[in-house]
């Protein structure tokens, strides 16, 4: 049985001076079993993390995205180290290296004529939808999946608390894969809508030529299309969802898994919007910090150099199959499969802790998260894992720590 004293340890600590104990929701103590299962990391390595007690996993959560190398990958690790030792980390103009990058992306995604670096998702996506209403002058936003805790996006979540409610006059949200939703929002709001923003895929697959279908309807309106990429950029293919699904979008966001943990996110898109930046008031003391720049340039690099992004889907491909033969259910593409589960917390609960004693770690969400440090052994081991998993919880097992929170919820 793995102990987790030192973890049980300093959540009583951490909980007296952080509030939530966490800076990331989904990372926090209360989406896993409390009391059997480890809080807090202490290190990784490739695509393993080890634990303040020691327990090492194979992680599918990967710092909820970020990391698509593996950790402490050498060939990032290094360009890093190279840029603070001779050049340093910020200045008091822009330096040439955020010119590379730029080119760099000009070079790799469809329609990116220009790019702008900002250091999360959320301030990214917040200057997509400021650009978009500054080149359209409407005001309303159309808005799918979760893009970071602005007023502007998190207004149509659970967590309403602290924003004001006039701020959700403004963000209607559509259904996917229902096209009727979003025709809906377009004429029951003629000429006020500014921009689509939406993640091009979660779990489930686009049909019926959805995304077609919405960028023909924004056209149509003269709305600005924005597809949040933060995820699914650097997974689907180098160029994004969009370079995979067909679509280029007016706008995209790119982010997590762009400097495989370093905090960098890009705006991309038609130059006309881009050109926005100009006059309105996005500014960031840190969007061109040099180390995650660096990263981001190595990152990209050795995705193009090694073909990482085929190795994850392969990986993604052999786990699938894997899994379904020890009964268990996925949706969702081979590069970030999504474990069909029960609607059932206690359960869900179980095999995480069951999972977490043999050595892996997956988020309740379901999402499975592969990077180019998982090969086939780890695969391999992750399907036993899940099959002796499987089988405990039929022969009885029971919870041993606390019931985990749902996953973080839009409605
Ligand atoms: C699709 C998407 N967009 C935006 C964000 C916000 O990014 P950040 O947490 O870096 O602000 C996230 C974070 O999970 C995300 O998944």
């Amino acid at each position: 049985m793995k102990k987790f004293e030192r973890s049980n340890n300093m959540l009583d600590r951490t909980r007296q001076i952080i509030p939530v104990c966490s800076q990331t929701f989904s990372k926090g103590y209360r989406y896993f079993p409390v009391g059997a299962s480890p809080l807090f990391l202490r290190s990784g390595h490739g695509c393993k993390v080890v634990d303040l007690d020691q327990n090492v996993y194979i992680d599918y959560i990967l710092g909820l995205g970020p990391i698509t190398l593996g950790y402490r990958y050498d060939a990032v690790d290094d360009a890093i180290y190279e840029q603070l030792a001779s050049n340093g980390i910020v200045f008091s103009q822009p330096s040439d290296i955020e010119y590379q990058l730029a080119k760099l992306l000009t070079d790799i995604i469809p329609g990116c004529e220009m790019a702008r670096f900002f250091k999360t998702g959320t301030e990214a996506c917040a200057a997509s939808i400021r650009i978009a209403r500054a080149f359209t002058r409407r005001d309303k936003i159309l808005s799918y999946g979760y893009h970071g805790w602005d007023s502007n996006f998190a207004v149509v979540t659970e967590r309403k608390k602290g924003i004001p409610l006039s701020i959700g006059d403004n963000t209607l949200t559509f259904e996917y894969n229902n096209i009727d939703s979003v025709k809906k929002a377009f004429d029951e709001n003629h000429d006020q809508i500014a921009c689509v923003i939406m993640e091009p895929v979660i779990g489930t697959v686009p049909e019926n030529d959805f995304l077609h279908n919405i960028q023909d309807l924004c056209k149509k309106n003269s709305a600005v299309l924005i597809f949040d990429e933060v995820v699914t950029g650097f997974r689907w293919s180098l160029g994004g969802a969009g370079e995979y699904f067909g679509i280029t979008p007016d706008i995209s966001v790119f982010g997590k898994g762009m400097g495989n943990g370093m905090p960098i996110n890009a705006v991309c898109g038609r130059s006309d919007i881009m050109n926005e930046f100009e006059d309105v008031m996005v500014s960031s003391t840190f969007g061109g910090e040099c180390l995650s720049i660096a990263a981001a340039l190595a990152t990209i690099r050795e995705m193009k150099k090694k073909n990482t992004i085929a190795h994850c889907w392969a990986m993604g491909k052999r786990l699938r199959a894997g899994l379904e033969k020890v009964g268990m259910r996925t949706q969702g593409y081979d590069c970030r499969p999504a474990l069909i589960l029960p609607d059932d917390q206690k359960w869900k609960s179980l095999l995480l802790e069951r999972l977490i004693e043999h050595g892996v770690m997956v988020h309740l969400g379901g999402l499975i998260n592969i990077c180019y440090s998982h090969g086939e052994r780890e695969i391999d081991d992750t399907i036993k894992a899940f099959g002796a998993a499987l089988t405990e919880i039929k022969n009885g097992a029971t919870l041993a720590g606390k019931i985990a929170y749902p996953s973080f919820r839009r409605v």
